[in-house]
């Protein structure tokens, strides 16, 4: 129907942070608020989907109709989206998921001692290119979030990720990207793009979707 575009359709997505813990009282993490992941899941429950959230540690409300499991690490997150992709139509990426975690993390907290210490990482897995690499994979969608060279990055990341579409966000522009309420996003699939201009991340959010329901197959 044209009022619910995305009936009988089942979304999982991801929002938020990652948290990578030094010790059991420290960790590294970044900016994301979960607002833009947030607002997919809202737009996509409107539209109709069955939509499962998959969140880091965020303050804010589950939108209605809305299956949220929170997590902390990139490996929970991991975990999680494995444990819920099968019979999944729709993946998408939004998470701002740590790149690294602590090669050893302490299991109590570490003493001040020297002048200076140093911390050693090691890779997280990718949680966007493992569904993607699933054998029966969903509509898979990452989000690319940029500081310069936006469009050569983020279509790196289409190709590398073997995903069907990329939304990409410049994340140096004040005012837009994280932990603001708008934002702006150029939106690349292997063979097109669109830009959505500055708008709320509902609006985009719904916007989104009506593309990812115009080019996904059927
Ligand atoms: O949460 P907000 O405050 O509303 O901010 C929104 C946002 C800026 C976080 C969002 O719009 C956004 O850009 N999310 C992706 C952030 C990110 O981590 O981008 P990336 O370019 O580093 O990663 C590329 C893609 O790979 C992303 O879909 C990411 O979820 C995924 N990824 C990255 C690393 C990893 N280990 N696993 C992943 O799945």
């Amino acid at each position: 129907t044209t009022n619910k575009p995305l009936q009988g359709k089942k979304l999982l997505l991801t929002a938020g942070p990652t948290r990578e813990a030094i010790d059991p009282v420290r960790y590294i993490s970044n900016h994301s608020s979960g607002k833009m992941g947030f607002a997919l899941a809202q737009a996509a429950a409107e539209m109709g989907a069955d939509v499962t959230l998959i969140s880091g540690p965020v303050n804010l409300a589950t939108p209605n109709n809305v299956q949220r499991i929170n997590v902390e690490s990139a490996q929970q997150m991991l975990d999680s989206v494995m444990d819920n992709v099968e019979g999944i139509d729709i993946f998408i990426g939004c998470a701002a998921v740590a790149d690294y975690r602590f090669a050893d993390a302490a299991n109590e907290k570490i003493k001040k001692s020297a002048d200076k210490m140093q911390l050693n990482l090691v890779k997280n897995p990718d949680i966007l290119a493992s569904v993607a690499a699933l054998a029966n994979k969903p509509f898979t969608v990452g989000f690319a979030a940029e500081t310069s060279n936006v469009e050569g990055y983020a279509k790196g990341k289409l190709e590398h990720k073997k995903l069907d579409m990329i939304a990409a966000n410049d994340v140096s522009v004040k005012g837009l990207g994280f932990n603001a309420d708008n934002n702006a996003l150029q939106v690349f699939w292997p063979n097109g793009s669109q830009a959505l201009p500055v708008a709320d991340k509902l609006v985009l959010a719904r916007q989104l979707l009506a593309l990812i329901n115009q080019q996904m197959p059927n």
